[in-house]
């Protein structure tokens, strides 16, 4: 199968390169305005193809996405020191503008996954520039493994047994439904007591601050974040690509809430599947609605 990354920056080079070593596909075509970028990334990545699994990697224009199962958008500026990702909108969404058209036109049966920031509001503007195929965003996939990956730590235990959904914005205002949270299936509360772990109010809101303020804190170290976004576009496409309906927090137009935003949802051939209905407490509920808010005021700007 066939994806296209349009937008060879760090995020869409490491997302190409995350594809590449999982082998989720057998063709990767790169995309950028800068053509030489596009070209040195793509042979870079084509180095670790006889070494990994012979993806056939290469670069183009927009003429090389035709036959794309997924495309991959990760086109525009990404969060500066201090930025947050909703002071990037206007300046996305006039990129998206343009290059949507184009990917809709190259690519007009391929399911668009968005990556770029604010990944929430320009979901549900490739959503508009591109009604007639599937479009979802990455969302909180790397929130929700930032959350697990933290839990993780403090537990004891593999990260790939632990249970932790991000709702709502991928931003400040996402929430973090700790009343889902799971380790090895027990509440993350009962599994720290019985294994004699340190559980206390302090340590939950280490975890959620260090969840939240992670790009920031990896920002102001390195100026941009890409492996865990890489790695969590690789899986949702992945999801795509083998139609595995694995469930995960991408972003999707959500009419209960007349926005796109996360929740838990079946994402496979189609993109989004079914979107699930999590148990949350009423103040979870509560902080989603206020997510939703800011996402709806903040994409009057350019939803209209
Ligand atoms: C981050 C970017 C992808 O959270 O928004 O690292």
């Amino acid at each position: 199968m066939k994806v296209g990354v349009v937008g060879s920056g760090l995020v869409g080079a490491t997302a190409a390169y995350a594809l590449t070593l999982r082998g989720s596909c057998s063709d990767l075509v790169l995309v950028d305005k800068d053509e030489a970028r596009a070209e040195a990334e793509a042979q870079d990545i084509a180095h670790a193809a006889p070494i990994s699994h012979g993806t056939r990697v290469s670069s183009g224009g927009y003429a090389a996405l035709p036959g794309c199962r997924v495309v991959v958008v990760a086109a525009g500026a990404n969060q500066q020191p201090g930025e947050s990702r909703l002071d990037l909108l206007e300046k996305n969404a006039a990129i998206f503008r343009e290059v949507i058209p184009q990917v809709s036109q190259h690519a007009p049966d391929a399911v668009l996954l968005i990556a770029t920031n604010p990944v929430d509001i320009l979901t549900d503007l490739a959503g508009r520039l591109a009604p007639d195929q599937p479009v979802l965003g990455s969302g909180t996939v790397l929130d929700s493994a930032r959350f697990r990956h933290l839990i993780a730590e403090r537990a004891g235990v593999d990260a790939t047994h632990v249970h932790g959904y991000v709702l709502g914005e991928h931003g400040d205002s996402e929430v973090l439904a700790w009343s889902t949270a799971a380790v090895a299936g027990l509440p993350v509360a009962d599994f720290m007591r019985s294994r004699g772990r340190e559980w206390t109010p302090g340590v939950q809101g280490e975890i959620d601050i260090g969840t939240r303020d992670a790009a920031a804190a990896i920002i102001g170290g390195k100026r941009a974040t890409y492996y865990g976004i890489g790695a969590a576009l690789a899986r949702i496409a992945e999801a795509i690509l083998d139609d595995r309906r694995a469930v995960l927090t991408v972003s999707a137009p959500t009419p209960e809430y007349g926005v796109s935003l996360s929740l838990p949802r079946i994402v496979g051939a189609r993109g989004v599947e079914a979107t699930l209905t999590p148990v949350l407490t009423p103040q979870e509920r509560e902080g989603l609605e206020a997510s939703a808010a800011v996402l709806r005021e903040s994409g009057e700007k350019v939803l209209g």
